[in-house]
């Protein structure tokens, strides 16, 4: 059965042009509830970590700069079906693929600068949720 918990993180592009609360809008409309939040400033070690699967990427070393160029958002959201649910919102990665009303169609800027994450398996949403939040900062579902 698909988990009800995904982690998504408003990336530095979208977060330093003012678009987090317009973002976190749509997610609630979308019927996700935030159980986790906070901002943060990724180091260059952080963000190599966290896209480690990406290491042997031509984009990684980009990929890493973007991340770490000014504070993102990680949260932990909620809803039946949450992995599948958030990418159906957010939109294909490049910009120009995403359809239309999707948060990346609406605010992304370039396949890199593409505003938001979205965790791609129940497996990488425990590991990525892991990743910025402790258990104890996680609030209880309903
Ligand atoms: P995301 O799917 O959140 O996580 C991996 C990121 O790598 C992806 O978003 C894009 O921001 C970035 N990415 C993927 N493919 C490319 C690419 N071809 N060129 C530059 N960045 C990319």
């Amino acid at each position: 059965m698909a988990g009800n918990r995904t982690l998504t993180i408003i990336k530095p592009d979208a977060f330093a042009s003012g678009k987090a609360g317009l973002i976190i809008a749509h997610l609630e409309k979308a019927g996700f509830t935030i159980r986790a939040a906070r901002v943060l400033h990724l180091s260059t070690q952080q963000a190599e970590q966290f896209y480690d699967v990406h290491r042997a990427r031509p984009f990684f070393a980009s990929l890493v700069k973007f991340m770490t160029q000014g504070p993102c958002m990680p949260m932990v959201l909620e809803r039946d079906n949450a992995v599948a649910e958030l990418r159906n919102v957010i939109g294909s990665t490049d910009p120009k693929d995403a359809a239309e009303g999707t948060i990346r169609k609406l605010y992304a800027v370039s396949k890199e600068s593409n505003a938001i994450h979205a965790s791609d398996s129940d497996e990488n949403a425990l590991r990525e949720s892991n990743f910025f939040f402790a258990e104890t900062t996680l609030l209880n579902s309903r």
